[in-house]
Order: C-alpha cells, then sequence, then structure tokens
C-alpha cells in the first residue's frame, strides 16, 4: 500500500455520506492510510484506495478480426458489488488512421445500449496514428500516439470492474490539461484536483460542482506540444468522472457498457471534428436564428409582449425573434393559449411575421393529467395511444411540473413523435410560430419520483448512487424504474432532452417545411442534429457573465455550437451597468438571447437609460454587420464539425498560455472577442497571441509578441479584434437579419506580415431546408496576395445575384497605394494613417468573382 504514490491513489469507496473506516475499506480488500489532506464527501484525496495486486479481470484469448482485435475478459475473484459479469467481450476496432474504438460488453448476455447511430466502418484503419497494447494480467490497456509515444490512455493503473450497476474504469491522462466532460459550471480547463464531475441530467440552477441540464461524457486533452486527442464514453447512465493530479480519471457508470472512442487529432479542431463524426454534425440554422432574441417570463398578456416588440422597433434596435415563456399558456398546460390575457397573440405574430420578425413559444414535456376527460386533447389522445411513460405498475407516471399534476411522453417512441406532430399542427393553425423551445426536458419534476414515490427496487436504488444532487437519482425527476418503450428510465434518462428535441425538430420541418430552429435545456451527444442550447438559470451577477464563456467553448466541443446564456442574466436584478456588458458580450454568443425570469425588472434594451440603450444598440448592430460571416462559420459546422466560438488554443496550440484562456474567445479562426467581465472598468486586459491584430472597428494594429494588453474599453465599446491573415464578410446592419441579408457586403482583409488574407462566404436563402445537401447554395472565396484582392465563386445560386459588394476595408497595408483597379480600371480610393485602405461604392455582383489592386 505505502508504494502507491498519492497522486495515484484511485478510490476505492467513493460512497458518499459514509465514513470510510480501516474496516470498511479493508473488507472491500482496499489499502486504508490517512493523510492530513482532508478527504471530503465531493472528493480529495482517497484514504481508501485500490492495492496494485487488487484483483482485476485477465485477458484470456486476442483474436485478430476484420476491423481489429477480439478479446475475452474473465474475472475469477468477486468485487464487492453484486452481479459481477464474470466473462467479457473485449473488441478494439481501427476505425480510421485517427479514431480508435474499444467496446467491452458482457460475452453472453446483450446489455442496454445507448441508441445512437454511430458510423458503420467496413475497412481497417492502413496507417492508425495510434498503437494498442494490452497488460494480460491485470487487465489493462495502453493507447499511445504512434509518432510520439505519448501515452493518450493507460488503464492498467487501477482494476476494471464491470458488475451489472457498477462498471469502473480508471486511465492516467498524459497532461493536465483537460476540457469537456459537461453540463458543469466552472472554469473551461478543469481542475484535477481531487474532484467529481456527475452526469444526470438536472434541472437546478447552474452551481459548480453539481450535475446539470445535459450530459456530454467527451474529453479533449492538449498534450505537450501541442497534440490533441480526445475521448468519448458512449453511455448514457447516470455516472461520474473522478479526477486526480497523476494525472488521471476515473470512468464510473452504473449501466449499459463500456463504448469507447478515441480521437487522435493532432490538432485540437480536428479533435472536435472526428468527435461529430460520430455523434454527427449539428444541424445549419435559419439564418434568423443568428439575429438577436428577446424573452422573459413574467409578460402578462401578448399585448405587452408586443409593446416590447414595438418599443424595440422604435428605438431601432435590431430583434430578429420574439419570444414568450409559459405565461401565454392557459393553466400553464401545453397547446393552449389564454384566452383573456393572450387573446392578440395570433395578431402579434402576424405583426412579426409581416416585420420580418418571428416568434419562438416554449413547450415543457409534462402534460397536465387532471383536466376533466374530453377537455385536453393531448392528454385524453395521450391516453388512448399509450405514449406517456409508465410506472412499473404499467400506468402513466404522474409527477409534477407548472400545470399541476402531469404525465411524461415518452419521445422514445415514435407513436409519440406523431402525437407531439399532431399536437403542434393543431396549435400552429392558430398560433404560427417559427421555432420553440423545450424546457423542463432534464425531465424536470418538483417532486421525487412521482406521486407515489418510487420503488425501493435496484433501479431506483442501486447499489451504487454517483454523486447526484439530492442524493438519489429521483431526486426532482421521475423514477428510473419507469418504463419507456425503448428501455427503462434509468438507462434512458440523460436521452429525454436529445429525444424531445429530434421530435420537435422532425414536427416543425413537417409543418413549416423550412429549417427548424429549437432551443433546448437538456443535451446529449448528438444534440446538435436538433437543436441548440442556452446555459439554463443563470443570475444576473458578473460571475455568471464570466462562467457563460467556458459554458460556450464546451458547447462548442460537444458539437452543439447554437448556445447562448440568458444576457443580462435570468434570475436575481441586473444593473445597467452589467446588463451593458452582458448585450456586448451576448452579441457574441452564437445563440444570442436576452432572458428574465418572473417579478424582476424588465431588462431588454429599451428598459435603460438613452446610453446603455444606445451601447447596446451598436453591440446588436456589430452582430449583424457579422452575420454572414457567422453564418458562414455555422455552414462550416454543419459541413465538417468546425467551432463557431472557438477556445483560443485551438487555434495557438503551440502556446501554451492559451489553453487556460476561458475570459476570451474567438469565432472561428479569425475573431477575438475581449469582453469586459468586471464592473467599473474602463479598460480590459486580454491575451493577444504572436502576431498583429486589427481593431475590429478602426483597423488599427497591435503587434503581439504573446502578451497580455490593456485596451481602452469604455462602457459603450466592445473589443474585437481581427486575426492577421484572415477576411471576413460583413453587411451593412439592418434592424432585423431579413433586411441585413439584403444590405450590401463590406469585406475585411485584415493582412498577414507578409501581406496575403484568406476568408470565405457561404450564402443560400438562409432558411429552405438540406441547401448546402441539394447545392442550392452559393460558395465564395476570398484571398489576397500581391497587393491583389480576388473573390473566387466556386458554387453559386440565385440568392448571390440579389446581393452586391459595396466596400472593401484592407486593413495593414503599409504603404499608402498610387492606385487602386477594380478588374482592371482605376477607381478613386482612401488611405488612413492607420494602414486602412477603402475603397467604397463598388456596386460588385457577388455572384460574379472580381479583383481589386491597388499598387
Ligand atoms: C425554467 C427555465 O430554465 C427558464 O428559462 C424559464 O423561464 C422557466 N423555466 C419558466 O418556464
Amino acid at each position: 500500500c505505502s508504494s502507491v504514490p498519492e497522486s495515484l491513489r484511485f478510490d476505492c469507496y467513493p460512497e458518499r455520506n459514509v465514513v470510510v473506516t480501516q474496516e470498511l475499506c479493508e473488507s472491500r480488500g482496499c489499502c486504508f492510510m490517512e493523510s492530513d489532506r482532508p478527504w471530503d464527501s465531493r472528493g480529495g484525496l482517497p484514504w481508501c484506495f485500490y492495492s496494485p495486486d487488487f484483483p482485476s479481470y485477465a485477458l484470456e484469448s486476442l483474436n485478430q478480426t476484420e476491423l481489429g482485435l477480439k478479446g475475452l475478459l474473465t474475472r475469477k475473484v468477486k468485487t464487492y458489488y453484486p452481479r459481477d459479469i464474470e466473462k467479457l467481450q473485449l473488441s478494439a476496432e481501427f476505425e480510421t488512421d485517427t479514431r480508435l474504438h474499444i467496446k467491452i460488453t458482457d460475452s453472453r448476455s446483450p446489455r442496454y445500449e445507448v441508441p445512437l447511430e454511430v458510423p458503420r466502418v467496413r475497412k481497417r484503419a492502413e496507417n492508425p496514428t495510434y498503437t494498442l497494447e494490452f497488460s494480460k494480467e491485470p487487465f489493462g490497456l495502453v493507447v499511445k500516439r504512434r509518432s510520439s509515444g505519448t501515452v493518450l490512455m493507460n488503464t492498467t493503473v487501477a482494476p476494471l470492474i464491470f458488475t451489472d450497476q457498477f462498471l469502473q474504469i480508471s486511465t492516467t491522462l498524459p497532461s493536465k490539461f483537460l476540457y469537456g466532460l459537461g453540463e458543469h459550471r466552472g472554469s473551461f480547463l478543469h481542475s484535477l484536483d481531487w474532484s467529481t464531475l456527475t452526469f444526470w441530467a438536472r434541472d437546478v440552477p447552474p452551481t459548480e460542482s453539481y450535475n446539470l441540464y445535459g450530459v456530454h461524457p467527451f474529453y479533449l486533452v492538449m498534450e505537450e506540444g501541442g497534440a490533441a486527442h480526445g475521448v468519448f464514453l458512449l453511455n448514457s447512465n447516470a455516472m461520474e468522472v473522478a479526477l486526480q493530479p497523476a494525472p488521471a480519471l476515473t470512468w464510473r457508470t452504473i449501466g449499459g457498457i463500456l463504448d469507447f472512442y478515441i480521437f487522435l487529432g493532432p490538432d485540437p479542431n480536428l479533435v472536435v471534428q472526428q468527435y461529430q463524426q460520430v455523434i454527427g454534425f449539428p444541424a445549419m440554422p435559419p439564418f434568423w436564428g443568428l439575429g438577436f432574441h428577446l424573452c422573459r417570463w413574467g409578460y402578462e398578456t401578448s399585448n405587452m409582449t408586443w409593446q416590447t416588440v414595438k418599443a424595440m422597433r422604435n428605438y431601432r434596435i435590431p430583434q430578429d425573434t420574439q419570444w414568450n415563456d409559459i405565461d401565454y399558456m392557459e393553466g400553464y398546460r401545453d397547446f393552449t393559449v389564454d384566452p383573456e390575457r393572450f387573446n392578440t397573440l395570433p395578431q402579434m405574430v402576424e405583426d412579426l411575421q409581416k416585420h420580418g420578425q418571428y416568434y419562438v413559444m416554449i413547450l415543457d414535456p409534462g402534460i397536465s393529467s387532471t383536466h376533466p376527460p374530453g377537455s385536453y386533447w393531448p392528454y385524453d389522445e395521450g391516453l388512448r395511444r399509450g405514449i406517456f411513460i409508465n410506472s412499473t405498475q404499467g400506468k402513466p407516471l404522474i409527477g409534477q411540473v407548472w400545470p399541476g399534476l402531469t404525465a411524461f411522453p415518452d419521445f422514445s417512441n415514435l407513436d409519440t413523435h406523431q402525437w407531439w406532430l399532431e399536437n403542434l399542427n393543431l396549435f400552429y393553425k392558430h398560433v404560427p410560430f417559427d421555432g420553440i423551445w423545450i424546457d423542463m426536458n432534464e425531465p424536470s419534476d418538483f417532486m421525487d419520483g412521482s406521486t407515489e414515490g418510487c420503488s425501493p427496487e435496484e433501479l431506483d436504488n442501486p447499489p451504487y448512487v454517483p454523486a447526484v444532487l439530492g442524493g438519489s437519482l429521483f431526486a426532482k425527476t421521475i423514477c428510473p424504474s419507469a418504463k419507456q418503450s425503448a428501455s427503462t428510465h434509468y438507462n434512458l434518462h440523460n436521452l429525454y432532452g436529445l429525444m424531445e428535441a429530434k421530435a420537435t425538430a422532425s414536427a416543425l420541418i413537417k409543418i413549416r417545411e423550412k429549417r427548424p430552429f429549437v432551443i433546448s435545456r437538456s443535451t446529449f451527444p448528438s444534440q446538435g442534429r436538433y437543436s441548440g442550447h442556452w446555459l439554463g438559470d443563470n443570475r444576473s451577477e458578473k460571475k455568471d457573465m464570466y462562467w457563460s464563456i467556458p459554458g460556450l467553448l464546451s458547447f462548442s466541443l460537444f458539437g452543439i455550437p447554437l448556445v447562448g446564456a440568458d444576457i443580462c442574466g435570468f434570475s436575481g436584478s441586473t444593473s445597467e451597468e452589467l446588463c451593458t456588458r452582458w448585450m456586448q458580450l451576448g452579441a457574441f454568443y452564437p445563440f444570442s438571447r436576452n432572458h428574465n425570469t418572473q417579478n424582476e425588472k424588465a431588462q431588454d434594451p429599451t428598459a435603460f437609460s438613452p446610453a446603455a440603450r444606445t451601447a447596446m444598440k451598436e453591440a446588436l448592430l456589430t452582430r449583424y454587420g457579422l452575420l454572414p460571416f457567422l453564418y458562414t462559420l455555422f455552414h462550416r459546422a454543419h459541413l465538417q464539425g468546425d467551432t463557431v466560438a472557438r477556445p483560443l488554443f485551438f487555434e495557438f496550440p503551440q502556446d501554451e498560455a492559451t489553453y487556460s484562456i476561458d475570459r476570451q474567445f474567438l469565432w472561428g479562426r479569425s475573431l477575438l472577442v475581449t469582453p469586459v467581465l468586471e464592473s467599473g472598468a474602463d479598460s480590459v486586459i486580454g491575451y493577444f497571441p504572436r502576431g498583429v491584430w486589427y481593431d475590429y472597428y478602426t483597423g488599427s494594429p497591435v503587434n503581439s509578441s504573446g502578451e497580455n494588453l490593456k485596451t481602452a474599453a469604455p462602457l459603450d465599446h466592445i473589443n474585437v479584434h481581427v486575426r492577421e491573415g484572415t477576411i471576413l464578410p460583413t453587411q451593412t446592419p439592418g434592424l432585423s437579419s431579413w433586411v441585413s441579408s439584403g444590405n450590401p457586403l463590406r469585406l475585411i482583409a485584415a493582412l498577414s506580415q507578409s501581406a496575403s488574407a484568406w476568408g470565405d462566404l457561404f450564402w443560400d436563402d438562409g432558411e429552405s431546408l438540406d441547401t448546402f445537401e441539394r447545392g442550392d447554395y452559393s460558395y465564395l472565396v476570398f484571398n489576397v496576395t500581391q497587393n491583389t484582392f480576388t473573390s473566387t465563386v466556386l458554387h453559386s445560386n440565385v440568392e448571390a445575384t440579389y446581393i452586391t459588394v459595396d466596400t472593401l476595408a484592407v486593413y495593414g497595408v503599409r504603404e499608402q497605394p498610387k492606385t487602386v483597379t477594380v478588374n482592371g480600371k482605376e477607381t478613386p480610393f482612401s488611405y488612413l494613417e492607420n494602414q486602412v485602405l477603402t475603397v467604397t461604392a463598388l456596386d460588385l455582383g457577388l455572384s460574379q468573382g472580381f479583383s481589386i489592386r491597388w499598387l
């Protein structure tokens, strides 16, 4: 025991609320050593840990298969949890040169597996960038990066445990730079100081160390030297990951199988792309989905909602979408509209749509079960079709949410999708919504379990309960033992939001025949295919404003690029200063929505002083100006899994100083956003990776050696810098994305030190389905070399013929040009001391290539 260094102690007694004594510990056959570092219920240095000879599995046989290897693992000595699976099948498939798939299952009988479609591989990778070795007894596997020999995974450090309801595997990590593993609140870079992250979808205001709304068992590690790899555990059961300083981590899940994908990158961007090749690429959002969204809980009437829209128009503040929270419903029942308070809702929606604006309303999954039969179709019909989740007694499980007692639709059943569609269809006839906000879909239950509680059985009370908030799996949700068509809720709980999003997106497609817009609170891998996400019930506090950035960046890793936090904060009361700073930051959230709780002062831009209002409006105009660029980033996300809101280290993986940055972020590779996150500030310090960065607004260069720089940040200004060597397509902003999208383009070329630059533009009608897949889009590439800007049309459709390029601004032109020619013809231009060359009144059709030269 004493030979085990502290950092390599793997916890043998992770149970909470148990004071681990020497006796208890030794009854498990483990080492007990007290230490002056306290052990606490949320982690800490374990006093009870495995000895190096703790019994594990042995690798009995190993055979080659078409795609890799197959082996048999056997365990002779039982563990301290019930129902050890004594014989396990191990399969390792070399799926691609950068993707290794390792699966460990019961060799004798099938177990629950996540119903996620994953790629089918037919051919073994020819030149894998990894190697895989095994230790026979005790069993362990070692994955290395072939080029550097870096050990990415080494599971020999602790025993493998695989019982019916407790599966555990540990691995070392090659560095302490670990990201991902959501949904959690905290810094982007995880601390490996003995913390435990828990995964079990839960409705709770985000709090550090709690399990939250969504579940993403995926991590990314930056290795020494700038390479990155990622690991995905495809498992949907309640789980936890214990982190320790070795560096190492332990996965503990209480069901399913061990199904790992390992992605070798080596670039962090590639790791995230490779992950999404498995879970699916995100949907292309409608163009309007990237506009500004306004919402609150507590618009008491439709007229009050409408007033806000009108006030926004009055002050000429950009807004694309008006939302309603549960206020619009009658008795909080889905698919109803309060006939008095919201009597003008259809007219308001019509008015929005006439103005090129959009309407989104909330839906919760809980369906009221107490209305007299014959008076509430969703429940009556749901009952008739048997689409609700049943209790173990075979009757709909009843919990409680906003409308009172409710049943919960089983979205793992396709009949439920049909019922959901029919409900939406009926509602649409009355209120022609454009998008849907799905909330409370963990699913949230104000009761623990159901009106009848939950059973004492092992699904509701498993032998091991991960460190979930509330201490039990049914805390504020339905009973794990409940029955769904695809499996038990025990297995499917974490998939509830995903399956609801799938049903909702597919209904929207059928109803509107346009790209669906869905925002979901609970999420699971592959969610990006169906919805975006907002980060839940934050507070109007500056630390929550900061936390939104690690939140955005984590969801970028999870393949859900359409993400944002409630701008100005949900609960608590915001201040004018905080809300101004937050509107500025929120103008750079991929999904930009201001949302507020009920009984709080209004916090939409029109509620503030003229100065604050103007600052907020300016920030939104900046966003709207950048929509063509943002839209193109979403296209690249949809096409191949590029991130939209991007961590700095993705672009500067060799620069370790970027590894912990989560108070700044990039849009794609080009735009650096440095928000003010403090109060009373008139400047901000941000890290500028080595190179030239141009002020987005003025084009003035900042030359950084890779250092922290202080820049002015008065209350009406958010710092945004363009990276050298990039070209941004921007557009004269309008007050809605619909107006914007017809305006002329302004191209900004930010020259590198060798006077070159690159950028691109994806353009289509902004809302039709599958435009890329059907070839109904335009795609342009912009280049600068040798004093010449060229626009090359690689693919074109009619949409590009509606747009002109009006202005080219070139940042970083060192000497004043003598002449500028457009397609060979001389043209007037301006040149400023800050090395910005501007050519205006170009009036060039976007659908035709052109070149602009300066000499
Ligand atoms: C909880 C959601 O997180 C919040 O955004 C919403 O306002 C309330 N539910 C009321 O629907």
